[in-house]
């Protein structure tokens, strides 16, 4: 039996304000119930993480920021560090290729983030995936082992089997094209995520460790990713901005969840 609860993570990015947060979480109390396999993430903008942190059903909503700074504390004018965070959240997303590309976040600083977030009891979501123009050429695989296997190092095979990975492929995020990944794709690349942490720190932490798909799931389309099997849940950026549409997305994996497997 899979004891892992499908995890349904809504990046909201730098959209919305701080009310407008409020009546977005407020809104998804109205159409998301507490289940016990799924866990729903919320990861709004800083400043909207304190007052949602007192607004949302804590048995029904958990929240993620979406970036930290590696250093705990010090004169880092601007930064805001995972052990700040550490009281607000349960999550933390890492390396998101709007950081890897807009901000030029190199491979040495995302895996000092995976350390700092492990460091301080929160888990990472870290994001891994190739550009179009790296697939184009073949490189996917070489792009995946590059960031999968220098984010995890310096880690316990506790500390990674407790973590999320989340395969974003950038052509297929909205904010790059926004491209149909289909799911027949997405599943070798999963696997080929999870055959990493394996050669790393051996079969058992893979299997423990949880692995998303995300880009440009809405909640027509969720179903053909979460169905795949090792995908255990999925990171949605512009669909997490509209309730019905992601309260679709953690309907369709309530569902799928009750579905008799083949
Ligand atoms: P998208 O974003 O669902 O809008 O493509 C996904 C993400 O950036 O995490």
């Amino acid at each position: 039996m899979n004891t892992k609860r499908t995890l349904i993570v809504g990046n909201w990015k730098m959209h919305l304000t701080v009310a407008q947060s409020s009546l977005l979480a407020h809104r998804l109390h109205t159409v998301i119930a507490a289940h016990r396999d799924i866990e729903v993430v919320l990861a709004p903008n800083f400043l909207a993480l304190q007052p949602l942190s007192l607004e949302i059903d804590r048995r029904r909503f958990r929240l993620a920021a979406q970036n930290a700074y590696f250093k705990d504390e010090g004169a880092y004018t601007g930064e805001v560090s995972f052990s700040l965070l550490s009281e607000l959240v349960h999550y933390v997303i890492i390396g998101h290729s709007e950081r890897r590309i807009y901000f030029e976040e190199s491979l040495e600083m995302i895996r000092d983030k995976v350390a700092a977030c492990v460091r301080n009891g929160i888990t990472p979501i870290l994001c891994v995936g190739e550009t179009s123009a790296e697939r184009k050429v073949g490189e996917t695989k070489q792009v995946l082992h590059d960031q999968v296997v220098s984010a995890l190092s310096n880690l316990t095979s506790e500390e990674v089997a407790g973590m999320v990975i989340a395969y974003e492929p950038v052509w297929a995020i909205s904010t790059f094209g926004g491209e149909l990944a289909k799911p027949d794709h997405v599943k070798g690349d999963i696997d080929f995520i999870r055959h990493q942490v394996a050669e790393l720190y051996g079969s058992d932490t893979a299997k423990k460790v949880r692995v998303l798909y995300g880009g440009s799931v809405d909640d027509h389309i969720v179903s053909g990713y979460l169905e795949l099997p090792g995908c255990d849940g999925t990171l949605v950026g512009g669909a997490s901005l509209n309730y019905q549409k992601f309260g679709g997305i953690v309907e369709a994996a309530y569902r799928l969840n009750r579905k008799p497997k083949k």
